[in-house]
């Protein structure tokens, strides 16, 4: 019997399995890392959820009517009956957190960012994975549009930092709950006659969910979603103000954006600003980021009335679009400074103390184990690309010292005493020594 993944889950490795680069943990850590330190310097922090939720908090939050909640989500009942949900997405439970441990209480606006799993049961293919990961933020209790500009800001220089600069940002509002009913009742209007050359998805999303109407993926739809109204032009007086300060603020910013009236994503807490980021040498899949306000969520939730904006960048996506694009990122130097090779149980003894007392001194360090012949290790220290190998046979511990060979300088062999073999390594190194 030989086991698989799950279907579109993947397994990340120590190393870069053929062809497959972004599947590499240390630029998984390399992309965490860029994300972190652009979070800290825009004012975010950290925060972790469970990876599981009631799933009543996804119907609610995220909507019964999207494709999210009616097809893919990961549902199942605990032992003791309830109805459980791997997060689908990050926002709602951030809202609950939020909500749960009271972080109003600790500041009016709360900036939160996460990198966290996603489990949606979707039709798998390159790019679109039923466990993913996102770097997201939220930014709770604020309605400035500033803040919106600071959220879209914040991802685009994430992508910047990653290197991913062919990108597009496109830019639309959705309404809210004052202005959106007029709209939806004209978008009906309009697609009413055309429902006969529509998908059964788009049929369906007539009835329960209209204004995902216009952002199908299928050819017909599209056709026939062309000259629909755009809800812009539907927008209360004060959605409108909200996003021409936007658009003002993001062109002051030297964001470049695109309007794009079809835009409405997939979730109904969406209000007011919704975005996306595509990346258009990514193909089919190319939205590595999206995300909007959401002012009706907390109270949605449970909470005060509360607004709040935030997006969410899929990982996988931008490592793709890097390794496209041909882009490096820079990775952590995981090769070990010192490798020791030992000769004989005599000296392999005296090898994994020292092996210990390097360690114990920070410096990364790896040894040749199986009692495997000198050229055997040497070969290993090499794969390895260790910088120094210590050798040690009977000969070296009868006098006490050992053979250390330093490939930064041509391989040359030194002897140096056993007792100061971690002092002369930590010297050597330095700078280059490794946290
Ligand atoms: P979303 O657009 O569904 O938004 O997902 C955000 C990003 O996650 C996408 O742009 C894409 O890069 C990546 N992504 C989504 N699904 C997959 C998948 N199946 N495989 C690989 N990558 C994927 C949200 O989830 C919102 N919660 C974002 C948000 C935060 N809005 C406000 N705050």
């Amino acid at each position: 019997m030989r086991y698989a993944a799950p279907p579109y889950m993947n397994d990340l490795l120590p190393v870069s399995p053929s062809g497959e680069g972004w599947r590499h943990t240390a630029r998984w850590r390399a992309v965490e890392s860029i994300f972190r330190r652009v979070c800290l310097q825009y004012g975010y922090r950290e925060i972790r959820t469970p990876v599981m939720e009631s799933t009543e908090l996804f119907q609610r939050a995220v909507g019964e009517g999207t494709d999210i909640v009616s097809k893919e989500m990961f549902t199942f009942t605990d032992r003791g009956g309830r109805s459980m949900t791997l997060r689908p997405e990050g926002t709602a439970p951030v809202i609950r957190a939020y909500l749960e441990n009271k972080l109003y209480a600790d500041s009016p606006l709360q900036k939160l960012y996460y990198i966290t799993h996603v489990y949606r049961y979707e039709r798998g293919q390159k790019g679109r994975y039923r466990e993913h990961q996102q770097t997201g933020v939220e930014a709770i209790g604020s309605q400035d549009p500033a803040i919106d500009a600071e959220v879209i800001t914040l991802a685009m220089e994430f992508y910047r930092r990653l290197g991913i600069t062919q990108t597009e940002l496109l830019l639309n509002s959705v309404g809210c709950p004052v202005c959106r009913p007029r709209y939806r009742d004209a978008l009906r209007e309009y697609a009413r006659p055309l429902l006969h050359s529509m998908s059964r998805d788009n049929q369906r999303r007539f009835e329960v969910n209209p204004l995902r109407m216009l952002d199908s993926k299928e050819e017909a739809d599209r056709a026939a979603m062309k000259g629909a109204p755009k809800l812009t032009e539907y927008l209360c007086e004060e959605c409108h103000t909200h996003f021409a300060r936007l658009q003002e603020y993001l062109c002051a910013l030297e964001v470049r954006f695109t309007l794009n009236s079809h835009l409405v994503r997939g979730f109904d807490y969406y209000t007011k600003t919704a975005f996306e980021i595509i990346c258009p040498a990514l193909g089919a899949q190319n939205a590595i980021g999206g995300g909007g306000r959401y002012d009706g969520l907390v109270e949605e939730c449970g909470g005060e009335p509360t607004p709040g904006i935030g997006f969410g960048i899929g990982t996988e996506r931008c490592l793709i679009a890097l390794e496209q694009l041909g882009i490096a990122l820079p990775l952590e130097d995981e090769s070990p400074i010192a490798f020791i090779a030992a000769l004989g149980e005599e000296a392999k003894l005296h090898a994994i103390k020292l092996l210990h007392a390097l360690r114990r001194a920070e410096i990364p360090s790896e040894f040749g184990y199986d009692n495997r012949s000198l050229k055997a290790q040497m070969r290993l220290a090499n794969r390895l690309n260790a910088r120094f190998v210590i050798m040690l046979g009977e000969d070296e511990v009868r006098q006490g010292s050992a053979q250390i060979k330093d490939f930064h300088n041509g391989g040359a062999q030194e002897s140096v005493r056993l007792s100061e073999v971690t002092d002369w390594i930590f010297r050597k190194a330095e700078p280059h020594a490794k946290a």
